[in-house]
């Protein structure tokens, strides 16, 4: 089947930038989210993400146009009812995805593939809450969803070959870079490996061994990272990594090392979640 049109579940920091990828391979794309605030706050990010690319002359400023026109944001769901291909990009919490999913498989064509952006979650155990397992699987998108390349491809329990190469094809179609988890497993390749270099560098700080400022200029010199653990938090949300944290900690034996810092939980309690809330590990609305 041909992918003309794509509907996407949530406009915030991935979900703007999944459909503004859709739109740009010349999908129509349908972008939902709960209230018209946050519908729009959607808007207004890929339109700021279009104009620099005008700008820096990377598009033309009428390609902006058309690639914005084939966007249309909603706050009802009825109408990704007809899409050719559906990414889920709500928060990360097990039981709002799974009542998503619930909806999205009474109200989408039977063929369709609906793909969860989540960063960690079990794609089997979302995929027990439709009638249509087979056709679902992982789309791991990255931060920010158009610059960067990579796109985890997950295999829940049920999901077919064929969803894996629908998947796959359509990401490669926005031109990125694809692997395939083969297994269902907490964070899959990227998150599994990021997680504890994040966790390791709060410990530095709460150990009072080095600064913020400090752990982000080792790592960046260092390790030739282009961002900090700091930085990079601040970037795709404190919130994210301490969701993924405690979901760690849940699925994988309850080790120690996925035990969320003390620091960590105080962020989240002064909702200091990164650029988002224009305060995280920095400051942003100086
Ligand atoms: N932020 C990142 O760097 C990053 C990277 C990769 C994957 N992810 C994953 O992507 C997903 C979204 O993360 P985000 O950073 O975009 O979060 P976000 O908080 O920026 O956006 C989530 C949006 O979902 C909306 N929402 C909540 N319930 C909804 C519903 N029933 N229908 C439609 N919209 C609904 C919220 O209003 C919000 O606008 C999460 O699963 C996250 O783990 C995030």
């Amino acid at each position: 089947m041909e992918i003309r049109k794509v509907g996407v579940v949530g406009a915030g920091t991935m979900g703007s930038g999944i459909a503004q990828v859709a739109a740009q391979i010349g999908c129509q794309v349908v972008m939902r989210d709960i209230e018209d605030a946050f519908v729009d706050r959607g808007m207004k990010s890929i339109d700021r993400f279009l104009s620099k690319s005008v700008e820096k002359g990377k598009i033309a400023s009428d390609e902006k146009e058309a690639i914005l026109g084939r966007i249309k944001g909603t706050t009802d769901m009825s109408e990704l009812k007809d899409s050719d291909f559906v990414v889920e990009a709500v928060i990360e919490d097990m039981e709002l995805k799974k009542q998503v999913f619930k909806e999205l498989d009474s109200l989408c064509k039977p063929e369709v593939v609906i793909a969860s952006n989540t960063s960690s979650m079990s794609i089997t155990e979302i995929a027990a809450a439709t009638k249509r397992s087979e056709k679902i699987c992982g789309m791991h998108f990255f931060n920010p969803v158009p610059l960067m390349r990579l796109v985890e491809i997950i295999r829940g329990y049920s999901t077919s070959d064929e969803t894996i190469s629908t998947a796959t094809d359509l990401a490669k179609k926005m031109g990125k870079v694809t692997v395939e988890v083969k297994k269902d497993s907490p964070g899959f390749i990227v998150n599994r490996i990021m997680i504890p270099h994040m966790l390791e560098a709060i410990r530095i700080v709460e150990e009072g061994i080095a600064s913020i400022e400090d752990v982000d200029t080792a790592v960046k010199n260092g390790l030739n990272y282009p961002m900090g653990p700091f930085e990079l938090m601040d970037l795709t949300g404190v919130d994210v990594a301490y969701f993924v944290t405690e979901y760690f900690y849940k699925e994988l034996n309850k080790e120690s090392k996925w035990v969320s810092p003390n620091l960590l939980k105080t962020m989240i309690r002064a909702n200091r979640l990164g650029r988002k809330t224009g305060a995280g590990w920095y400051e942003y609305n100086k």
